[in-house]
């Protein structure tokens, strides 16, 4: 009989010892939502990000030797696969949101109910000349180079404008209540007068990010978010020289930091041969 005692004590001993350990994982996962990190190492302000990007943050080609530019163009071919209309179809994932620049998207609570939230379709038609419809190599067979700017996505961050006044001082921006402005100069003194003119193609035309893309809701209620797109062309960039270019995001909660180069701000170096 003592074999069915110990059995029994067994029993009950290991029945304990899984109910606290199912009971402590349960607590914890209550703790834990899927929808939203309970801790983001990276809060605002996020990054800049330009596209094309092969050699990190070289840009270097021959307008007259297509070989030299051609990976720049199907890096940018591949980047904006997803902002074609054909793969903004689904009205089940996707609304239009305006073409001109509005007021945040509220989309309610960031968590489950009621399940996946709408996108804003973005045009690649409003990419102007950088769009490839009128001009398949994006300006590189011009020497008027495009590049792409997006801000990285951070869910629930919603990026403030800076107000009217504080921009003055930078009066190349056209200023709009609800467009995050970017700005692409020379780097250093010298670079300056070596950019020459900058075009700006967005939403409306205005040179930033229209604030109706955000907040992001998170890779699970909003799978298919597409980044608002900044496309730069450089029309008179200084021939056989780097020119280093510096594109900026203002805004009263993007912050720069010297240690980190994408932080609100990059610079890419382009030269442009002849
Ligand atoms: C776009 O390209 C066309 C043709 O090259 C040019 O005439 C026009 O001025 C360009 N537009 C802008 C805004 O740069
Ligand atoms: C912004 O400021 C400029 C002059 O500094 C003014 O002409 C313009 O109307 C202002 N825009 C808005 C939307 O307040
Ligand atoms: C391009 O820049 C050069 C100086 O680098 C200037 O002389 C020329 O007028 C500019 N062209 C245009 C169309 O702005």
């Amino acid at each position: 009989m003592p074999g069915v005692k110990i059995l029994l004590f067994y029993l009950i001993f290991y029945g304990c010892l899984a109910g606290i350990f199912i009971g402590t994982i349960q607590v914890l996962l209550l703790t834990i939502s899927e929808f939203k990190p309970t801790y983001q190492d990276r809060v605002a302000p996020p990054g800049l990000t330009q596209v094309p990007q092969i050699q990190k943050t070289e840009i270097s080609f021959h307008p007259s030797k297509a070989e030299t530019y051609e990976p720049y163009v199907t890096n940018i071919m591949r980047f904006l696969e997803k902002y074609r209309d054909a793969a903004q179809k689904d009205d089940m994932v996707f609304e239009d949101c305006g073409n001109v620049p509005s007021d945040y998207k509220d989309r309610g609570a960031f968590d489950s109910d009621p399940g996946q939230r709408k996108v804003c379709r973005f045009k690649v038609e409003w990419l102007g000349n950088c769009s490839g419809i009128n001009d398949e190599s994006y300006g590189y067979k011009d020497g008027k180079p495009c590049v792409f700017i997006k801000l990285n996505r951070i869910l629930g961050f919603k990026p403030k404008p800076p107000k009217n006044e504080t921009l003055e001082g930078l009066p190349m921006l056209k200023y709009n209540p609800y467009v995050l402005p970017v700005q692409c100069t020379g780097k250093r003194d010298e670079d300056k007068d070596k950019v020459g003119n900058v075009e700006y193609f967005s939403l409306g035309n205005y040179p930033g990010f229209p604030l109706q893309y955000y907040p992001y809701y998170g890779k699970l209620l909003q799978p298919k978010y597409l980044q608002p797109l900044l496309a730069v062309q450089f029309t008179n960039l200084t021939m056989d020289t780097e020119v280093r270019v510096e594109c900026k995001a203002y805004g009263e909660n993007i912050g720069y930091s010297e240690k980190d180069r994408f932080m609100g701000r990059f610079d890419v170096k382009i030269e442009v041969k002849s």
